[in-house]
């Protein structure tokens, strides 16, 4: 089902999904312009992964994101959301250590990077972070199952979850987030009869990516379902565009069309003759007064 509204989704409206749906829909986003677009397809939740070490910043994995990357990026993302709860991974380092470290780096996110609530990765052993977060007021999202940022001590990405004992001390994993105070809860590639006994067990809602369809909701990494991370496509991932290729041929059109000089055209130019009824744009700035500007103005200082 569609959204209806268009209310920005809090916290407590996410969790009264659990019992009634529809499924909340996730999506990771790392800029303006892509979070506008993915709250107008309908996102319920725009998730700033730290993904973005890898998708964005071309890295191996997630572990060199730093606070600092996650705050620029966090403004972006909320800059384009008008309906949609943004969320934020807690770095690499930024919460391990202890939980007065973790509401540190939180609260930072929130206050620097415009989240409006943080997600961080792990079960039982990360429980105090979650509780003394939560108690500063600040909502979070846990994240169990394969957690990226102990791909070394994982051998890899791999599944997680296999066999009775991982699965029963992933669904302890589960209610000790529960417990601590989470709002949602990330299952990341587990087999999806674990997905679901997960998703009955906690009465917060689960969002599965290459968890099975039981969850309560579903994430997908933009640049995955959009098409455009063409280097590697796991297996949970279905591409719902192809925009990799699309760009790839508008830039082999553009490129075809500058050297031939079929590009700028006279209706690109100015101090030319226009066609009727077109106006001169400056690209960042509409110069005739009954244009819209093309890029809403930045709020604060970033480049
Ligand atoms: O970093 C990320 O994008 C994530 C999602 C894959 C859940 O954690």
């Amino acid at each position: 089902m569609a959204p209806t509204s268009s209310e920005k989704l809090t916290v407590p409206a996410i969790r009264a999904r659990k019992p009634s749906g529809p499924k909340l829909v996730v999506v990771t986003a790392y800029d303006t312009t892509v979070a506008r677009l993915l709250d107008e397809g309908g996102a319920d939740i725009l998730l700033v992964g730290d993904s973005l070490g890898m998708v964005v910043q071309g890295q191996q994995n997630t572990l060199s994101v730093t606070l600092e990357q996650m705050c620029y990026h966090g403004r972006a993302v909320a800059r384009g959301a008008r309906r949609a709860h943004v969320v934020g991974d807690m770095p690499f380092l930024s919460f391990q250590v202890s939980p007065e470290k973790a509401v540190e780096a939180a609260g930072t996110m929130l206050k620097e990077g415009s989240y409006e609530a943080v997600k961080l990765e792990g079960g039982a052993v990360v429980a105090e972070q979650v509780r003394r977060i939560v108690a500063a007021g600040i909502p979070v999202m846990g994240h169990i199952g394969l957690t990226p940022q102990s791909v070394h001590a994982m051998g890899g990405f791999r599944v997680q979850g296999k066999g009775e004992e991982a699965a029963a001390s992933l669904l302890a994993d589960a209610r000790a987030l529960e417990q601590a105070g989470v709002y949602a809860i990330v299952l990341e590639s587990i087999p999806a009869p674990l997905g679901q006994a997960i998703t009955q067990a906690v009465q917060v809602p689960t969002i599965g990516i290459g968890a099975g369809p039981a969850c309560d909701g579903q994430v997908l990494v933009c640049y995955d379902m959009l098409g455009m991370y063409r280097e590697f496509t796991p297996r949970f991932v279905k591409r719902y565009a192809e925009l990799g290729g699309a760009i790839v041929d508008a830039v082999r059109d553009y490129a075809a069309d500058v050297r031939a000089g079929a590009f700028p055209g006279p209706e690109h130019c100015f101090g030319v003759t226009q066609p009727p009824g077109a106006g001169e744009n400056t690209g960042s700035r509409a110069v005739v007064d009954s244009d819209p500007p093309r890029y809403a103005p930045a709020s604060d200082s970033d480049p």
